[in-house]
């Protein structure tokens, strides 16, 4: 199944033509973060007026690049859901109006979804049942998965995602945006076990919290940004904290759920230190780990909605197809 993937939920336009979840024929991608690195996060409005300048010509790109027209083409995925409203609505009205013109038919993709099929593209379909730790700016979620399609949330963060904890924390150190690999950058200077960072175990729950740890490392810092190698330690002992909660409760997850292996997902899973301290502890207990076999595939981008748009059993109306920006996993799946 050949399927043209659309992403705008945040401050990417990304549009994809992927073949059977796995095989990337193009992706074209117009980030934003230059745009917003002056405010240290994405600013909604610029971001939808950037997403409508940008679109049409990165769908054309993809096509192009694969070398396909609109009668090669099954399916087309869009994010409905969650994100910022504007920049959703940009996608999807796009992703309608095509629907409507080529009668092709279209599926509506939760972000999240899209995160966990990235796990799909260029390589064999991973064995199923697993555990899927899926971190990035707006979501840290543990997702338990069945199928490619049939999956139950069983951890997610009571306050920030992991990534957020980043893009704040960052900001506290006078880091740019986006944070995480600023201050994955930094961290590899410092000593990890220099400040000893609260962990936030939440007893026996397999939900997170990031809020106290920010707290912790807005006190450390005081009033202003510390510099030289007391930012490094900071950064790698703030690096520590998140990696240590992320990668022990998700070995968790799978220990409790018999899942035999556990798949890294969304923009933190690019982290080194996390994969290497998922692999370690999950070794220990014969489960294999894996993440997106390219960087790009970690953050966000088009050929991830591809992938999970071609798993969706249930197709959406181009006439009713709605952006929603608190759009529930369990919701987009069975709607
Ligand atoms: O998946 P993504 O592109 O967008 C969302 O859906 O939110 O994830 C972006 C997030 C940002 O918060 C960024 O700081 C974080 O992923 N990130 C990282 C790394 N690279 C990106 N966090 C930790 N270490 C990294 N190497
Ligand atoms: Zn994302």
């Amino acid at each position: 199944m050949r399927v043209l993937g659309i992403e705008t939920s945040c401050d990417e336009s990304s549009a994809a033509i992927v073949d059977d979840a796995r095989h990337v024929r193009a992706l074209a991608t117009v980030s934003q973060v230059a745009l917003h690195v002056p405010t240290g996060g994405v600013v909604p409005e610029l971001a939808a007026r950037e997403h409508v300048g940008a679109l049409p010509a990165v769908v054309a790109e993809a096509l192009r690049r694969a070398d396909c027209d609109w009668s090669g083409i099954d399916r087309i995925a869009v994010t409905a859901g969650p994100g910022l409203i504007g920049s959703l609505l940009v996608g999807v009205s796009f992703a309608r109006g095509l629907a409507e013109i080529t009668g092709i038919p279209l599926a509506g993709v939760h972000h999240v979804h899209g995160h966990i099929a990235a796990n799909w593209i260029g390589r064999e379909p991973p064995r199923l049942p697993a555990m899927v730790l899926t971190v990035s700016g707006g979501h840290n979620d543990l997702v338990y998965l069945r199928g490619p399609a049939d999956l139950e949330v069983i951890g997610v963060s009571l306050d920030d995602a992991a990534g957020e904890a980043f893009d704040k924390v960052a900001r506290l150190l006078g880091l740019p945006y986006p944070g995480g690999p600023a201050i994955d950058r930094l961290a590899k200077e410092g000593d990890p076990h220099a400040v000893a960072f609260p962990r936030a175990w939440l007893g026996d729950s397999l939900d997170f919290s990031f809020s106290g740890l920010k707290s912790a490392v807005r006190r450390e810092v005081g009033d202003a940004p510390p510099e030289g190698r007391r930012l490094a330690d900071i950064a790698a002992s703030f690096n520590e904290a998140v990696v240590d909660v992320l990668a022990t409760k998700a070995v968790e997850a799978c220990r409790r759920t018999g899942a035999r292996s556990l798949h890294l997902a969304g923009g933190v899973s690019a982290s080194i230190p996390l994969r290497e301290r998922c692999r370690e502890l999950a070794a220990a207990e014969g489960i294999e780990v894996l993440w997106p076999t390219e960087f790009v595939y970690c953050t966000d981008n088009a050929a991830m909605v591809a992938a999970a748009g071609s798993f969706l059993p249930t197709l959406s109306d181009w006439r009713t197809l709605e952006a929603d920006p608190s759009l529930s996993l369990a919701h987009a799946l069975h709607a």
